[in-house]
């Protein structure tokens, strides 16, 4: 059998993207709140901030429904649920004051996934980052990394006697990218290179006090890695040529590139940052920003690294033996959100990682956008989530066969909600939500992944 007997199936979510009770029991505002309140129309951009001008007021309402949603875990078989702490839920100024009715929901949400047999994984930061803290400067301010460090060991504090499973951050790569240089999401900023050279900085070193913070304070053992989103590539053949240059491509800079996967890893895993990154962008790399002792602080080591992939450029060698991108798929299979669809990312990417960092991968994320609706038989029919599904899995399949180790696989998402600038209209879910009624159901694909967990991947 491919799949390991204790293979981690699971689904995943986002606090700001499910929960609703935005401003209930205590919760202070994020730039998520901020950005999305704000409906005015852009005009330099021609479009408001999110879609149709929706929010996350109230989204799938899972803080009113976690029992529901949790019952509905329990039915799908799910082994592992993924999720992330609202930080600004537990610390509503995002330091100091801790709000005891914050703590209390997760309590809920953790006691009834283990009563469940559900493992609770934990992300700590998902984009919702506390508006008072913005208000500080963000990222920008040298004390963040010690003040997300408080904010971790509250979570660790309060948390840990009954959570492994941590994460310290989700997709930084889209947090600084979209949020602080395109300003295409919150909070909305468009820095210079050398400024966000100083925000990844930052933000790499709040994730290497928290590693440290959860292994200090950690009740039970913990189990800790990241969850970013590596620009994923895959060779057009499987010829040793296409693969060493598909493997190239993925962590290569060639051009001022923020996205460039080595940017973010290199310095988490080999305590450094790429060299081709530090030569292309020249004079706008604060090599000053590094202080004596900050290396060793982001290079703390892993238990895993959690991967969030979706889709990926395909990859050719080309005739001078350099990666070469392939042409334009004429007509390429795409999701609802116009994403290509490329399994072949499952079998490639975990390789081309573990080959460079020798850490175990979680695929923390993957799945499809489509368009799905209740059908006149009260069904959601989604064929082409379950086919989707069906070939990234069995790719990921070739990918252990390989003999990476690979731990678990989270399907995005467990809920269709709220997708940040697109607002509601992308349903990602295995379980469609009625936003109106807030009624669930199960969609084909979430029965299907269920025999699929039952038969730890048989039935794929
Ligand atoms: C990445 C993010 O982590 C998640 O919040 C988002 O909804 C999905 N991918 C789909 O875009």
């Amino acid at each position: 059998m491919t799949f390991p007997k204790n293979f981690m199936w699971g689904a995943a979510t986002a606090a700001y993207q499910i929960e609703g009770a935005s401003a209930e029991d205590g919760r202070g505002p994020s730039i998520w709140d901020t950005y999305d309140h704000d409906t005015r129309y852009d005009s330099l951009r021609k479009k408001t901030n999110i879609l149709n001008k929706e929010n996350g007021e109230i989204a799938c309402d899972h803080y009113h429904r976690y029992k529901e949603d949790v019952a509905l875990m329990k039915k799908m078989g799910l082994k592992a649920y993924r999720f992330s702490i609202s930080w600004s839920r537990i610390l509503p100024e995002g330091r100091g004051k801790v709000n005891e009715q914050g703590i209390a929901f997760y309590n809920r949400l953790i006691d009834e996934l283990l009563a469940a047999g559900i493992e609770p994984c934990v992300t700590l930061f998902h984009w919702d980052f506390p508006q008072a803290l913005q208000d500080i400067g963000g990222w920008a301010n040298p004390a963040l990394p010690d003040i997300f460090a408080e904010y971790v060991r509250v979570a660790v504090e309060r948390f840990s006697d009954r959570v492994s499973y941590w994460m310290t951050l989700n997709e930084p790569q889209c947090h600084i990218v979209i949020g602080h240089i395109d300003g295409e999401c919150a909070p909305k900023l468009r820095v210079t290179d050398r400024q966000a050279f100083q925000l990844i900085h930052n933000l790499l070193k709040a994730h290497g006090k928290a590693v440290k913070v959860i292994r200090e304070y950690a009740k039970k053992k913990p189990f800790v890695g990241m969850a970013p989103n590596p620009s994923a590539f895959y060779p057009a053949t499987d010829n040793k040529e296409d693969i060493a240059a598909a493997g190239k491509a993925a962590f290569a800079c060639k051009e001022r590139n923020f996205w460039c996967s080595a940017l973010w890893l290199d310095p988490v895993f080999k305590g450094e940052y790429p060299k081709d990154v530090v030569e292309v962008f020249g004079d706008d790399f604060p090599k000053e920003m590094i202080a004596p002792g900050d290396m060793e602080l982001i290079s703390q080591p892993l238990d895993f690294l959690g991967c969030n992939f979706y889709t990926g450029q395909e990859i050719q060698c080309g005739s001078d033996g350099e990666p070469q991108r392939t042409p334009h798929h004429l007509g390429a299979d795409l999701t609802a959100f116009k994403w290509e669809v490329t399994p072949r990312i499952l079998r490639y990417m975990p390789e081309f990682i573990y080959e460079r960092y020798r850490v175990p991968i979680i695929i923390t994320e993957n799945g499809a956008s489509m368009a799905d609706w209740v059908s006149l038989d009260g069904k959601v029919h989604d064929p082409l989530r379950i086919d989707f599904l069906q070939r990234y899995l069995l790719e990921l399949e070739k990918a252990i066969d390989a003999g990476i180790p690979i731990l678990g696989y989270f399907a995005w998402s467990l809920l269709d909600n709220y997708e940040w600038s697109n607002g509601y209209t992308e349903r990602f879910g295995l379980i469609h939500v009625d936003y109106t009624t807030q009624k669930r159901t199960l969609k084909d694909s979430a029965l299907w992944y269920k025999a699929v967990i039952k038969s730890c991947g048989k039935a794929i």
